[in-house]
This record gives structure tokens, sequence and C-alpha cells, in this order.
């Protein structure tokens, strides 16, 4: 500790060109939460500010021993509700905090190739940042991931309105979904794994769905590097259902995902309408911007992809048969972090981060720019409950609804 505040001294004295370096060392020793950080000189000192204010909470933090899970405060709801964070320690260097406000992941701290770790997640450092304004960061999404045109469904006969929330139509849930709850948490530890079980009653008439909907969703880091998302559900009344992860990744840690390079095992793509509700289309990803079959880097044909704004935002129809096909890898080249992602889903949304514009300020001050992170949420096609040829995200009671999809880091 004397060595480490020594070493503080220097540093706060010298903040030029090794303020990087010195500033990686130092988190790496004492502060997990940014260890090893890809740090610009910009946000080098912002760090200092954020290691200092939060010392006194993160000295428990740099003792956690790894295969455990530690629980703090987040802050507090509008309505007084107390909000957790949770950080889980794998025994191969990964660190995850998750907050039951939303069941939002705040932060995941990968090592590179030479075991460096930086924070591939973007965020907020603080729970007023996520209750002010937020692109979905990190949060669980439901009870309808995506889109439904013009809010509307009909199930059993009759005829449901929801929320306008995106335009003409409804997003994710509506104006309180599931990425707004304060889920029920509880840790969940094995010898090998590290996890948090979520819980929510969506109640009959919640943002608009019949039926009560029984939800449990866990997340699970196992000491192989896989984050393991298990979705559960039961209804008493049938209702659409599509639940997905909307964390944004930047397997570099910092700058754009243009070089990020993607493949994904998708011969076709849903063409959507200039609402990013599907026209039925299902269109092959040959000779067009959306082949991703073989992996080239993001940025490669980002402008051909056109839009409103230009990028990715597009479900891809997945040619795999299930949870042990590779359905999408995501190389970093220069810092070597790769995501690999395994589902049970037919489709995925590849998002570019194409509404992201400079007005967020996250993470250790970082103001994230469009396409500073790109999103892979696994789920049904968007507008499914209207489009009778896609596959069915209607559950029944009776039914058990159960989705599985894994993000692997290597
Ligand atoms: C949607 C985007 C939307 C983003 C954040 C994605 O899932 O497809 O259109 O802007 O979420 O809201």
């Amino acid at each position: 500790m004397v060595v480490s505040r020594i070493k503080f001294a220097f540093f706060l004295a010298h903040p030029g060109v090794f303020a990087c370096k010195i500033a990686g060392k130092l988190f790496s020793a004492n502060t997990p939460a940014v260890a090893g950080q890809a740090m610009t000189k910009k946000c080098a000192l912002e760090a200092i500010r954020h290691s200092l204010l939060s010392m006194s909470c993160t000295k428990k933090e740099a003792m956690q021993q790894p295969g455990t899970i530690e629980k703090a405060d987040f802050g507090v709801m509008p309505d007084s509700t107390k909000v957790c964070i949770y950080t889980l320690l794998n025994h191969s260097g990964i660190t995850m905090k998750v907050t039951n406000y939303g069941g939002i992941i705040t932060s995941l701290m990968v090592p590179d190739k030479n075991g460096v770790a930086a924070d591939i997640m973007l965020g907020y450092d603080s729970l007023s940042g996520y209750l002010t304004k937020t692109p979905y960061f990190g949060a669980l999404i439901g009870r309808y991931g995506n889109r439904i045109a013009k809010g509307k469904f009909t199930l059993d006969g009759k005829e449901y309105t929801l929320a306008l929330n995106d335009g003409p139509n409804h997003l994710h849930g509506g104006v309180k979904g599931f990425d707004k709850v304060v889920w029920e948490a509880e840790e969940i530890k094995t010898d090998s794994s590290v996890g948090i079980k979520l819980h929510h009653l969506s109640k009959d008439g919640e943002e608009g769905y019949p039926g009560n909907l029984d939800v449990t969703v866990t997340y699970t880091l196992n000491d192989d590097n896989s984050l393991v998302f298990d979705y559960n559900a039961t209804t008493d009344k049938a209702t659409p259902i599509n639940l997905t992860q909307h964390s944004y990744f930047n397997l570099a840690g910092d700058g754009d995902i243009k070089s990020h390079e993607l493949m994904i095992s998708a011969t076709k793509y849903n063409v959507v309408d200039s609402t990013l509700i599907p026209t039925g289309e299902l269109r092959d990803v040959k000779g067009t911007p959306f082949d991703f079959t073989i992996a080239k880097p993001i940025g490669k044909d980002l402008v051909a992809a056109g839009g409103k704004p230009i990028g990715y935002d597009h479900n891809f129809i997945l040619d795999t048969k299930g949870i042990k096909d590779l359905a999408v890898r995501v190389v970093e080249p220069t810092s070597g972090r790769t995501m690999e992602v395994y589902t049970d889903q037919p489709g995925i949304q590849f998002y570019s981060g194409n509404f992201l514009d400079g007005t967020i300020t996250g993470k250790l001050g970082k103001v994230y720019q469009q396409y500073s992170g790109f999103c892979l949420e696994t789920q049904h096609f968007p507008d499914s409950p209207n489009q009778p040829a896609f596959p069915s995200t209607t559950l029944k009671p009776g039914e058990k609804y159960h989705t599985t999809t894994i993000y692997k880091f290597l």
C-alpha cells in the first residue's frame, strides 16, 4: 500500500507521455475494475480521479479472490428501491460487473493476447448514468426484443396496443422494458463458475402485454471464459416473448470497432423498411455488404450497407442448427481478443452502434461516438407477432420458454 501511494504520487507529478503505462500497471495492481485498461492519455487522468473516488470501496475488491462474487450498493431508484452491483471473478482472469437494475452488465474485463485486461463493455460508472440516458447499454431486453410494427399485434382474436417508443414502432419491450426493472437477484456459485440468477414477475398488462410472465434469467461466467445466458419463462395467458441481451462490445477497449473482423454464419438476412421493420423478404447475403460468411472487417462495407444513420442494424438468419454450432466470431486483431457466439435462437441482430453520436459520456469519461461498440443480440426475427411466416414467438400457458446463448472469450 505504501509503495502504491509512492507510485501514485509519482504518477500525479508526471502526467505526461508515460501516464498510460504507469496507470495501466498501477491499476492492474490495485483496481481490478480498470486493470490494465487500454488507456489513452486523455482517459488516464480521468482514471486517476475515478480510482481516488472509489478507493475506499475498492479496497475489498482489490482483495477479491478468483471464483468469488462480491456484492455492493450501486445506488437508489427514484422510489427508494436499493440497487446492487455484483462483481464476479472467474479463475481465468475475467471480471464481470452486473447490476440487478435492468440486468445490466456494466463492465467486462477480459485479458488480451499478453494477459492485459481491458474493459470491453460500453456503459456508465454509476446508476445515475443508466437512469438518465442509455441506448440499452449492457441490458437484459424484454418482453419483446427488437421491433413490433406500429405497436400492435393480435393474439387469440384480441388486438393489443403497445407503446410507440421508436418512431411509429414499439422497441425492446416499451417505455419501461425489462432493461429498466429492478430484478430480484441471487448469487450462484460452483467450483468452476460464478453467476447471478435474476427474477422478475412481469404482471398481466405490463407495458400492454398480456399475461403474468414469470421470468428467470441466469448469467453464468465459467472458468473456460464462456458467459452463458439462460432465459426461462412461463405465462398464464398467451404472449409474445423475445428475450435478449444488449451489451455493446469493443474488444480493443477503446476507439471504434471498424477494424474488428466479423464472421456471421448466416447466408440470409431480413430485409427491412425505412423504420427497420422486416418486409418479409429473406435475402441472400451473397454479393451484398451483409455477407459476413467469411470474416471481414466491420468497416469494410459499412457505408455500402446504407441506412439512416449509416451502418448495420439488421437481423441475420442463422444457418446454425443449435447451441453447439458457431454462430458468430469477432476478432480484434491488435489485442487478439476474440469473441464467439453460440445460440439456439434463429436470428441475431448485428447492430454497429450507428445511433451513438458523441452525446454520451460513459465510463472513465469516454465519449461514445458512432461505431464505438457493437451488439450481437441473439433473438427471433423482428415483428414476428405480425409476420406469420416467421418462426413463432408466442408462449402459451403450460409451455416453458427456455433459450440459451453463450458469449465465449478466447
Ligand atoms: C436496435 C437499434 C437501436 C439500438 C439501441 C438495437 O437493438 O436494432 O435500432 O437503435 O438497439 O436502441
